[in-house]
């Protein structure tokens, strides 16, 4: 197999100058549907209170996407908007890693779709599926593509309509997730590859599939055809979350050569506030040095760290150079961290 020329240049430019390659987060960008569901409008329907939604869970509100509004239209909106963030035209992309589960259609991946909305004519496209812990995945996906010289401009998104996939009887599951979408721009820049660089420091992914039964939908094209529906255990993967979470994101800081004395902010997977709390102390981290959105938005799988990382970016609070480190869990189990300095 050869090694394509411009691919080659790149690696040979870095080595040359005895650097690395980095991915740099250039731009984020976010987008809700419009339509929001309180938990008093859910209360009207099943058995539950905002009181008892709060308490266990800290979520007050979460966004459902409206009927004909897909997976892929709210991930070109979350694009554009990390595109303009970022400064550049979409004419830059040569990759796209779309996190999801809940594409537009069986196939061809929802990232074509955005592809071709966003007037991208080259590069790569393509799905990845790893349930909440998906945008996890994706990164350090783009990353690898990027490190290697194989891309140079990654759009990597977060998108979701899990709302298609709950049981809206089930009040031990429906009330938990939202639909959203985030997207960042990594950019392939030169680092000497030390936790001084900016860009994405490093990245650790887990899977465990013996604990599929605690965490699954019903169905899927296989097997009954049919997309089927969320079913969890929540007390077992709660218990699982924050020790794995908390276990991955030790290992990430001690993969990047940092502590967690050099963490400026941490951008949780928005699951269930007694998870990000949990895991906050079992790090021994200051609470206001985590950011929190599950009460505004549930739980929006793929969506809910990207998400995030957007509001926390747009308001002021993560700033150029600061290190962040992002972390998710889901079906599976899959679970993983990145930590970056932006
Ligand atoms: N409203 C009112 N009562 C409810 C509701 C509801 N929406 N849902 C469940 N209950 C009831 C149960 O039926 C049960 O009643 P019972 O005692 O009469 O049998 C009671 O509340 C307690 O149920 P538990 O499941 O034990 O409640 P728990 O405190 O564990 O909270 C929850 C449930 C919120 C799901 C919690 O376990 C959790 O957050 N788990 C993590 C799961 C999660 O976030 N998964 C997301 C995907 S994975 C991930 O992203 C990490």
């Amino acid at each position: 197999m050869t090694i394509e020329p411009a691919v080659k240049a790149r690696r040979d430019a870095a080595a040359g100058q005895g650097s690395v390659i980095r991915s740099v987060i250039a731009g984020v960008g976010a987008y809700l549907p419009e339509r929001q569901v309180t938990n008093h409008e859910l209360a009207k329907t099943i058995d539950t209170s905002d009181e008892w939604i709060v308490e266990r869970t800290g979520i007050r509100v979460r966004h459902v996407a409206a009927e004909g509004e897909f997976t892929s239209h709210l991930a070109v909106k979350a694009s554009e908007r990390a595109l303009a963030a970022a400064g550049i035209g979409a004419g830059a992309i040569d990759l796209i890693v779309l996190a999801t589960t809940t594409p537009d259609e069986t196939f061809p991946a929802t990232a074509t779709r955005v592809q071709e909305r966003l007037g991208l004519t080259r590069g790569v496209a393509f799905d990845v599926q790893a349930v909440c812990s998906g945008f996890i995945f994706a990164l350090a996906v783009a990353d690898n593509f990027l490190r290697l010289g194989q891309a140079e401009t990654a759009l990597v998104i977060g998108a979701e309509t899990f709302s298609r996939i709950l049981d809206w009887q089930d009040r031990s599951t429906c009330v938990l997730f939202g639909d959203g979408a985030g997207a960042v721009v990594l950019r392939a820049g030169q680092g000497k590859g030390t936790p001084a660089d900016r860009g994405i420091l490093t990245t650790r992914l887990h899977s465990d599939g013996r604990q599929h039964d605690l965490l699954y939908a019903t169905g899927g094209v296989s097997s009954t055809k049919t997309a089927g529906v969320v079913r969890m255990d929540g007390r077992k993967v709660f218990k699982h979350a924050v020790e794995k979470l908390a276990g991955v994101v030790d290992e990430s800081l001690a993969s990047a050569g940092l502590t967690s004395a050099d963490i400026d902010w941490v951008v949780p997977h928005q699951a269930n506030r007694r998870i990000i709390d949990g895991v906050g102390k079992k790090l021994g981290l200051p609470p206001e040095r985590v950011v929190v959105t599950v009460d505004h938005h549930a739980n929006t799988s793929a969506a809910s760290v990207p998400l995030a990382l957007a509001e926390a970016t747009a308001d002021g609070r993560i700033k150029r150079n600061d290190v962040v480190v992002m972390e998710a869990m889901g079906g599976g189990f899959t679970w993983g961290a990145a930590v970056a300095r932006m």
